[in-house]
């Protein structure tokens, strides 16, 4: 059984994802990971994202593997460094150019077959699984989204502003709202869940609760 959870950047998607794999003992999959990956691959050979001709040849190339909970980029374990603020917007230019969404779908779909998944991203209940078990659109409003990252950056030890946060934030969401290819929106029977003023933990408790039901109801 797949469900999807998409979403934009900082609206809590990636730990309610988490959660409610851990609480219903299936896979987990970050796709925004894999976009990450591709980004550090490009940045790492100098090659700029619109250059779609080079960047087809590295995907030619590159070698990508998701373990769970980690990220391997040609045997190298870039778990942590594809969490950088440059390589997150590397990823959302590298998220317009078609060849590679193409190329990520393909290996999404690839890892997901046959199994029991929560896929995490902001395509994967539209454009590559529309035809999974339960969707859902996770978002929050932008500035309780930027005052999440801000923290998050701090804790790392980056030296940002929330002013800062909420300018790449608004940039990243703009590009992933507004290109051709798979654009990020919520799927026509997607469940939308505003975290605002919800905690992670009432997250993923209603996302359990509206799998389990889909689940009966497909029984
Ligand atoms: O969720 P994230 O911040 O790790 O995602 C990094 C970038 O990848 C983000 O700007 C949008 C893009 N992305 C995408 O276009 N489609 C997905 N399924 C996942 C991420």
């Amino acid at each position: 059984m797949i469900v999807t959870i998409d979403g934009p950047a900082g609206s809590g998607k990636s730990t309610a994802a988490r959660g409610l794999a851990a609480r219903l003992g299936f896979d987990y999959l970050d796709t925004g990971a894999m976009f990450r990956a591709v980004a550090l691959a490009l940045l790492n050979r100098g090659i700029d994202p619109a250059n779609h001709v080079a960047v087809e040849a590295v995907l030619d190339e590159l070698l990508l593997d998701m373990p769970p909970g980690r990220v391997v980029l040609d045997g190298r374990d870039v778990t942590a460094a594809i969490r950088a603020a440059a390589v997150a917007q590397t990823a959302s230019k590298v998220a317009v150019v078609p060849v590679v969404r193409r190329f990520l779908a393909a290996e999404q779909r690839r890892i997901a077959e046959g199994r029991d998944i929560v896929c995490e991203g902001r395509d994967q209940g539209t454009a590559v699984f529309p035809d999974a078990a339960c969707k859902f659109f996770v978002t929050a409003d932008p500035r309780a989204r930027a005052a999440r990252r801000f923290r998050e950056l701090l804790d790392k030890g980056e030296s940002v502003t929330l002013e800062e946060v909420l300018a790449s934030q608004h940039e990243r969401d703009t590009r992933d709202t507004e290109r051709e290819d798979a654009p990020l929106r919520a799927a026509a029977d997607a469940v939308v869940i505003d975290t605002t003023d919800l905690s992670a933990d009432d997250v993923v408790a209603r996302l359990e609760e509206i799998v389990r039901r889909c689940a009966t109801a497909r029984l």
